[in-house]
């Protein structure tokens, strides 16, 4: 069986949050605890831990490891540290719907709890982590066994950034299909883009992909249309930062791109996430906040000036696929086809 790096976890101690500083990779693999607000900020803001569900879970971890330091005397005051820190910690990303969805789901936890002494709660507070944590594990499975059953052996899959167990607690989205069908003794040919600006797809992606034994292939983004127009693209596989109601679905930078060639050349654009990225208060993707990060990441790309110093660069983290472009959408709780605006709002029921 597969086993993925848990990229966001609680110490053995369970009081600090511990996190795989992905920035290192592929060259290195070094662990961080973190037990307060700017630390952990600082280490979703820089990408130390990323991809949407990740992102959650560190949200929701490194909240209750924040609470565990609290002076308070009170719940009343215990309640308004708690406020601050998940306010806080919400301000480090905006593109990921998971980091606010966790944060929420922490928020509902407290006031279900508040009744309770402070260390009782504390307690609560920590059960809920290691629930989004725990269930973050087998949503991954449940997507892969859907995505699978969409897929044969032999075939060609293009993926974008990095949607994988670094990404989530288990098996990834994208590529849990994958692994599954790795286990199963399927021959995948997967190629994954570098993905520009921070080679989430060729740091991070190829790096565990070749560290499970699946054939993995690197090509820079600017070469998916050739290797579609190769046909050595049967299907393509990406994950999701937050899906609108209408099924436009934002992701890493360039993923529309590949979207609409996969459409040009009648190749299948599957989106894979867990229930806790679609945003059914996003009514289209026009309405999802963008991520802008710093022009450093193009102009000063591989620790060294890439770009004249002094040159403008724009940097836009995600981008928006538009439903139309989207075969299918793959959740953990089953395959959503259009019309999204129906199947989307009849998943949850
Ligand atoms: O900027 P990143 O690395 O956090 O972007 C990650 C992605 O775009 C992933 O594809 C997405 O979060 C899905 S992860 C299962």
């Amino acid at each position: 069986m597969i086993k993925t790096i848990v990229p966001a976890e609680l110490n053995e101690k369970k009081d600090k949050l511990r996190i795989m500083d992905q920035t290192l990779l592929p060259n290195e693999e070094k662990w961080l605890e973190l037990d307060d607000p700017e630390s952990i900020w600082e280490a979703i803001k820089m990408l130390r831990v990323r991809g949407a569900p990740a992102i959650g879970i560190a949200a929701a971890i490194g909240l209750y490891v924040c609470s565990l330091r609290s002076q308070a005397g009170n719940v009343f005051e215990f309640g308004k540290e708690f406020e601050k820190i998940k306010d806080y910690l919400a301000t480090s990303r905006p593109t990921a719907v998971n980091l606010f969805w966790a944060l929420n789901r922490m928020t509902d936890r407290f006031h279900r709890e508040k009744n309770k002494s402070i260390d009782e709660i504390k307690w609560a507070l920590l059960d809920e982590a290691e629930k989004i944590l725990s269930e973050d594990q087998a949503m991954c499975r449940a997507i892969g066994r859907h995505g699978l059953s969409l897929l044969k052996s032999e075939m060609g899959l293009l993926t974008y950034c990095n949607a994988g167990g670094l990404a989530t607690s288990g098996l990834g989205t994208a590529l849990a299909p994958i692994y599954l069908g790795c286990e199963k003794g399927y021959n995948f040919k997967v190629f994954s883009c570098e993905t520009r600006p921070l080679l989430q797809g060729s740091r991070l992606t190829a790096y565990e992909l070749d560290k499970a034994g699946v054939d993995v292939t690197i090509i820079c983004d600017n070469m998916v249309s050739q290797v579609m127009k190769e046909g050595k693209i049967d299907a393509v596989l990406v994950g999701c930062d937050r899906v609108a109601a209408n099924g436009d679905s934002a992701n890493k930078i360039g993923t529309s791109g590949i979207a609409i060639l996969a459409w040009e050349y009648g190749i299948p654009m599957y989106i894979l996430g867990p229930t806790s990225t679609i945003d059914l208060d996003t009514p289209t993707g026009a309405d999802i906040k963008i991520e802008l990060r710093g022009e450093d990441e193009i102009g000063n790309s591989f620790g060294r000036r890439t770009a004249p110093e002094g040159v403008k660069a724009y940097n836009p983290a995600f981008d928006v696929t538009d439903a139309k472009y989207i075969t299918a959408i793959i959740t953990d709780r089953g395959i959503v086809k259009p019309p999204y605006t129906k199947t989307l709002m009849e998943l949850f029921g």
